[in-house]
């Protein structure tokens, strides 16, 4: 018998967890533009009991992208899909995010929307720091969500001189995110399958490692330890909320975001951690 198809990008510990949360027994792709951690993740997996392949892929490369969804057809329709790949603001200069995090995001919801199965279901990682920033125009908003992915780099608020900072990049691309994944879902929706988006706070992964050893750790390490929680999060409790999101029980729900972060957005605005 077939098995379910399920392609995750980004080997990181966001998407492993997602997929040791919902992709036991399915066939799963897995994709990251460093082919140690993909296969590194893959091995891991596959030692657990589970299907997983690694495939080499850029997310910011729709060529790549368009390989690796035709190397996931070889094993039948996609079911699912789980995006965790990313780069954060102390990881990558301003171009790489927005090419990344903001394009390849677009892309990928675009692609995997043309050829997703009925009652299939996909997760994007977006994050907390998209909530942070101030809010933008409504047409401001309305480009993100609808510009075609190949014009959203040349838009004007886009522009090298219009970006403060990696921290501004990464703030506006997480916001993207969040806008395709309300624009993407009806086209999900058309073939019967539902997209919605996670935005979480700090959890402890090799990414976030990096941003407290970066020049924000400071102020990282305050946020969790003045929010409501007290504490970062981990990848596991990002995939509960992806395995209530990817099952029947979320049926219902769909262009959504969900954010997971031990209530750090809300003391940034009403508590403690105001600026
Ligand atoms: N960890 C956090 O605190 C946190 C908070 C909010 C949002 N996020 C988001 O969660 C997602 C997953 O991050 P994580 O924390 O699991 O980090 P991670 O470092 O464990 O994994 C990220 C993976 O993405 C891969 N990657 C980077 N650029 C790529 C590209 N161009 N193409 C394909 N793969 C690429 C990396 O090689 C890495 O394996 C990211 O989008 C990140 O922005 C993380």
């Amino acid at each position: 018998m077939n098995k379910e198809v399920m392609l995750v990008t980004g080997a990181g510990q966001i998407s492993m967890a997602i997929a040791r949360r919902v992709g036991f027994g399915k066939k799963i792709v897995l994709g990251d533009k460093n082919r140690q951690n993909c296969r590194t993740i893959a091995k891991i997996m596959t030692d657990a009991g589970f299907d997983a392949e690694p495939f080499e892929m850029d997310l910011s490369d729709r060529a790549s992208i368009k390989a690796m969804i035709a190397k996931a057809q070889e094993y039948g329709e996609i079911k699912y899909m789980v995006n965790g790949a990313g780069v954060s603001p102390s990881q990558a200069p301003i171009e790489s995010i927005l090419k990344v995090d903001l394009y390849g995001t677009a892309v990928l919801l675009e692609e995997v929307g043309k050829v997703i199965a009925k009652g299939g279901c996909g997760v994007t990682i977006s994050s907390q720091s998209g909530w942070r920033m101030a809010q933008l125009a409504a047409e401001e908003d309305r480009l993100l969500a609808v510009t075609p992915a190949e014009e959203l780099l040349s838009l004007k608020m886009l522009r090298p001189e219009n970006i403060k900072d990696t921290l501004h990049a990464y703030q506006i691309a997480k916001r993207c995110n969040e806008k395709r994944v309300m624009a993407e879902c009806i086209k999900w929706g058309e073939r019967g399958a539902r997209l919605n988006a996670i935005a979480p706070g700090i959890i402890v992964t090799p990414l976030a490692i990096d941003e407290f050893n970066g020049p924000r750790g400071d102020f990282y390490k305050n946020m969790f330890a003045k929010c409501p929680a007290g504490r970062p999060g981990t990848a596991d409790e990002v995939a509960n909320v992806a395995a209530l999101l990817m099952s029947e029980a979320g049926a219902f729900i769909t262009g959504s975001t969900f954010l997971i972060d031990g209530g750090a957005t809300a003391s940034y605005f009403y508590g403690p951690l105001q600026p």
